[in-house]
């Protein structure tokens, strides 16, 4: 039986991603409960979404610190006094730097909306399209210095229509995107990922958590 791991959550925006991990940690699709969610700006719905779930939030103005590094440490210092064991970010649209980062190393994890290492910062979805690929998708990966830098633990791949818009291609990425980032927590959860150097190991022994059916039971494909 894996124990409950503390999640630590950091948005700046809608939150969807949030309320999928909120949900998961609800119905038990995840052994993970949410113990603090962080925005950097104080109207992101997210915090909408945890306020109604009960969950503890906070904001922390960027504003206020001198660095990025002063906000960093702030950040890291409430999640310590929440016992975080897992941090997530989920759209959360800073540059992190090494003073959040050491302390969560491998204990960080990032979403996004592209096949890393194509199309990292803003408006991947866009730079998808404008690129011309014929297949664009999403990636969970542990969080190093960079931009969407970081060993890679699951993405799942989206083809990409003559017809798509940057709407319709979001759409069908952020459906997957609620997908993999829930099994890369179960992953984590249940101490299956081990990283050497770039590249992530699963442990897929005996996988039988019912998160993980859609590695293999979807006509996307999902790879960890
Ligand atoms: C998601 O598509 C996420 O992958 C992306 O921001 C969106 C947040 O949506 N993150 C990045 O682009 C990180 N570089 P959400 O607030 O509804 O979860």
């Amino acid at each position: 039986m894996s124990k409950k791991i503390r999640l630590g959550v950091l948005i700046s925006g809608r939150g969807s991603n949030l309320q999928s991990i909120i949900d998961a940690s609800k119905n038990g699709m995840i052994d993970a409960e949410i113990a603090i969610v962080i925005s950097d700006k104080k109207d992101a719905y997210g915090l909408v979404r945890a306020k109604d779930n009960n969950i503890t939030t906070l904001i922390i103005n960027p504003k206020e610190y001198k660095s990025r590094e002063d906000f960093d440490k702030k950040v890291v210092e409430e999640l310590n006094k929440c016992n975080v064991d897992l941090l997530l970010l989920a759209g959360f649209m800073r540059i992190v730097t090494s003073a959040l980062i050491e302390p969560f190393r491998n204990r960080i994890m990032n979403i996004h909306p592209a096949l890393l290492p194509s199309f990292p910062g803003l408006d991947a979805q866009k730079q998808a399209l404008e690129h011309g690929v014929r297949f664009s998708g999403c990636t969970v990966h542990f969080v190093e210095e960079g931009m969407d830098e970081g060993p890679i633990i699951i993405q799942a791949v989206i083809p990409v229509t003559d017809n798509d818009t940057i709407d319709s291609l979001s759409e069908r990425i952020l459906k997957y995107e609620h997908k993999i980032y829930l099994i890369a927590v179960q992953l984590f959860t249940e101490g299956r990922l081990k990283v050497e150097g770039r590249r992530v190991k699963v442990n897929k022994d005996g996988m039988k958590h019912t998160v993980y059916k859609d590695i293999t039971g979807d006509t996307v494909l999902i790879n960890v």
